[in-house]
């Protein structure tokens, strides 16, 4: 009999393990991250809006789906936006775009624009606006400051558009600045991220090959450790580390990675 071609057959998964594909209901709930999703869910609800700080690979964007997966599209009209080094009004036409706000040239009357349409939202169709706005560590200081221009209506009078900014860490320093203080002080709650402590990270890997199909864990104790001192509880650097982990032990027809595989995946994705 040949010996098994494919990866997943080796492992006995169904689906390719450690992807970024990941549906909301098979994200593996630790308390942290529970926790930090319960406090922007209830920021939101009480329409205000709110900050996630973490480093890259912790799961920032993974939570936002959490989040707008638990905002009911009877209730909420939620948008997803991911910002580069936009001016103010680039940023403005990308989030008009994005929530379907009617084009303007100008940088005032695209503000106009988008506040008429989240008032017509709130007003006509019942929905509160939410916008969810990744890596906003990349966001300029004074596009950061004309959201606190965009969550102002009547003059303060009325909360109607909820605001969830997540970046990692430069956003921390960035939202101490003198001239953001505005937003600043607008945060209702600021959520953070850490990466995972050991026994959480061998929780993690253990998760992540049963949601992909596996019954067993195909890496060795040591293995495990092994991942953990490399990427060091970090989400993304443990599943490129794991995966490529995987593929090495499988290149050798070896049924069980172990630490030597991790080693030479290690050296494969980061030389
Ligand atoms: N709660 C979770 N359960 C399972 N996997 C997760 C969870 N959070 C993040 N991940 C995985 O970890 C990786 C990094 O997460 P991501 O949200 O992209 O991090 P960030 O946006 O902070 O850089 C992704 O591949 C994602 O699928
Ligand atoms: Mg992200």
């Amino acid at each position: 009999m040949s010996k098994i071609k494919d990866m997943r057959g080796r492992f006995g998964f169904h689906n390719l393990p450690f992807t970024r594909e990941l549906r909301v209901e098979e994200r593996f709930e630790l308390p942290f991250f529970e926790d930090a999703l319960e406090a922007l869910h209830q920021t939101i609800e009480a329409l205000m809006s709110a900050a996630l700080i973490a480093p890259a690979g912790t799961g920032k964007t993974a939570l936002l789906r959490a989040l707008q997966a638990r905002l009911p599209p009877a209730r909420y009209d939620v948008h997803y936006v991911k910002v580069t080094n936009l001016s103010k009004r680039d940023m403005c036409r990308e989030i008009a775009d994005c929530v379907g706000a009617r084009p303007a040239a100008s940088y005032p009357m695209l503000v106009r624009r988008l506040q008429e349409r989240f008032t017509d939202a709130s007003d006509n169709d019942g929905l509160r606006p939410v916008l969810l706005i990744d890596e906003a560590h990349d966001m300029r200081p004074d596009v950061l400051s004309m959201l606190r221009i965009l969550t102002n209506f009547d003059m303060d009078s009325r909360l109607v558009l909820g605001v969830v900014i997540a970046g990692q860490t430069p956003l921390r320093t960035m939202l101490r600045r003198d001239d953001i203080q505005d937003l600043a002080r607008r945060l209702a709650h600021v959520a953070v991220l850490r990466t995972l402590a050991k026994d959480e990270s061998h929780a993690y890997i253990t998760h992540r090959c049963h949601i992909a199909g596996s019954h067993s864990v195909p890496f060795s104790p040591q293995a495990m450790e092994a991942l953990y001192e490399i990427a060091r509880g970090n989400l993304r650097a443990t599943d490129q580390l794991a995966l490529k982990t995987l593929d090495v032990a499988h290149r050798q027809s070896d049924d069980v990675a172990s630490p030597n595989h991790v080693a030479q995946a290690r050296q494969l994705l980061w030389p």
